[in-house]
């Protein structure tokens, strides 16, 4: 099991909004909801496109190049052309530090 990596300030993340990090070679999109935060894959599975270039909208993700959507809590793809899930990954909140965990 993979350690604990700090990638953003909570504090840096406004309510329904997505940043995007990058953290041991792989880019994360971090997402703050009303009842927490959460982490995906940061580049959309069907292209290239970064989803936080995206928007948040009742809890999915828009991508901002085809506007396939993502159900962010559990990373599934709701709507065509996006068809593969997004991977999620566990977090936590330290402080005002946000932890991933790659695996
Ligand atoms: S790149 Fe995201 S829906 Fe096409």
């Amino acid at each position: 099991m993979s350690d604990w990596l700090d990638v953003a300030n909570a504090d840096d993340i406004d309510e329904d909004d997505v940043i995007q990090v990058e953290v041991e070679g792989q880019v994360l999109a971090i997402y703050r909801l009303e009842d927490g935060f959460y982490a995906t894959d940061g580049i959309c599975s069907h292209a290239e496109a970064c989803l936080a270039d995206g928007f948040v909208m009742d809890g999915f993700i828009e991508c901002p190049l085809h506007q396939g959507r993502f159900e962010i809590k559990t990373g599934k793809a709701r709507s065509a052309p996006a068809t593969e899930d997004l991977r999620t990954y566990e977090l936590k909140i330290e402080g005002s530090r946000i932890l991933v965990r790659l695996d």
